[in-house]
């Protein structure tokens, strides 16, 4: 697909989860900028979503469009310089009228500059997942795996749902196509078959 994170600028509005205390927290909130490599963003200090920025960075954000493809991605924010805040409501006009005059210095900027993701494509009715990651983070391949301990039973190719698995000495897992749906985990009589990695 294009560039994920200019994906999720496009979208614009999206859910972004914060942490509060331990309990997880979501809301609208939108991409302002998509700039080097990183996403911008504003909030007001008066809102729960800053006090939970403030406590812990870290958040996790989805979107989707009208084909169903989706984008999801996770880190650790920055709070940045206000002068951003100009730059994001040159490019978010609207801005100026939820927040005309100097009302905007109640607003605070931040940006993600790094982190991991994912993007799901449910356009077709074969979905297609591939994992992703930005400003110098690395992400572990997604998808179940199958090891050497296989014995080409062929009971997993039986048992997956799109066709993902294709036969051979080992058999292989195409991690595009594999939905993590684990059925061939459980139905492999030889453990041959490994969880992913924690996206
Ligand atoms: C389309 C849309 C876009 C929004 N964009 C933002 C935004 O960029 N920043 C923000 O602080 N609130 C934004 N909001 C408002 C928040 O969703 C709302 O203030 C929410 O209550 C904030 O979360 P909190 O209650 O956890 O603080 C937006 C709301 C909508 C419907
Ligand atoms: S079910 Fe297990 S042993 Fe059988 S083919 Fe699949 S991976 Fe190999
Ligand atoms: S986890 Fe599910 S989708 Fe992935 S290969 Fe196994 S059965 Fe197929």
């Amino acid at each position: 697909m294009e560039d994920p994170l200019e994906f999720l600028r496009k979208v614009k509005s999206v859910s972004i989860a914060t942490v509060d205390n331990n309990r997880p927290e979501v809301r609208i909130a939108d991409v302002m900028l998509y700039e080097d490599d990183k996403l911008y963003f504003l909030t007001a200090r008066g809102k729960p979503y800053y006090k939970q920025l403030k406590a812990n960075p870290e958040i996790s954000i989805v979107a989707m469009d009208e084909n169903y493809v989706t984008v999801r991605v996770k880190g650790k924010i920055k709070f940045v310089d206000n002068s951003f805040l100009n730059k994001m409501f040159d490019e978010n006009p609207v801005m100026n009228h939820i927040y005309p005059g100097d009302t905007r210095e109640i607003l605070e900027a931040f940006c993600l500059p790094k982190g991991v993701g994912e993007v799901f494509d449910l356009s077709t009715n074969t979905p297609k997942c591939e994992r992703f990651a930005f400003g110098g983070e690395t992400v572990s391949e997604r998808g179940y795996k199958i090891t050497d301990n296989c014995i080409a039973c062929g009971i997993c190719k039986d048992s997956c749902p799109t066709g993902a698995i294709s036969e051979g000495n080992i058999y292989v897992i195409d991690n595009l196509l594999c939905l993590e749906c684990g059925n061939c985990y459980e139905k492999c009589p030889n453990d041959a078959i490994e969880e992913p990695l924690e996206f």
